[in-house]
């Protein structure tokens, strides 16, 4: 069975968003995933890598990891930041229609097969799972 991993940080600034994105879809596109299942790949690891930089940075020097690994099956995303964190309790199941802003973890959910948000006292980690339909 196809095993795959992608290791590597980036320093938190807004232009590294775009080198998360494209690894990642690099290894989903090696794993076999396509179409539509590579766009909410792409999407919801730059909603997370977005949030890192945006929240989870307390410095323009602070560093994200990213790991990514497609094992058994299904692509297993972690995304963790070195900031304060929060509580995703707080986060709405679904955010109303006439909202402007706010979606970013709830388009995670809808486009992932699983999302976990933790904060373990260091950082903020997202993890975020794909599996493989075909
Ligand atoms: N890594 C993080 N560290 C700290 N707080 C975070 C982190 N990720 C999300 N949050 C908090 O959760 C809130 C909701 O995040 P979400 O991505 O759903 O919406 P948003 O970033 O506010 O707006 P949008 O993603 O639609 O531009 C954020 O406003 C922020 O307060
Ligand atoms: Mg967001």
């Amino acid at each position: 069975m196809k095993e795959l991993r992608d290791h590597f940080e980036i320093t938190a600034h807004p232009q590294n968003a775009g080198e998360v994105r494209e690894r990642i879809r690099t290894l989903a596109l090696e794993a076999g995933f396509i179409g539509l299942d590579l766009g909410d790949i792409e999407i919801a690891t730059g909603e997370a890598v977005t949030n890192a930089i945006l929240y989870g940075s307390p410095n323009s020097g602070s560093q994200i990891l990213i790991s990514c690994c497609f094992t058994q099956n299904a692509l297993h995303i972690e995304i963790r930041d070195q900031g304060h964190g929060f509580d995703p309790a707080r986060i709405p199941v679904d955010v109303g229609t006439d909202a402007l802003g706010g979606r970013g973890i709830c388009l995670m959910r809808a486009l992932m097969d699983q999302v976990d948000l933790h904060y373990d006292g260091k950082g903020m980690s997202a993890h975020l799972l794909k599996k493989l339909r075909h």
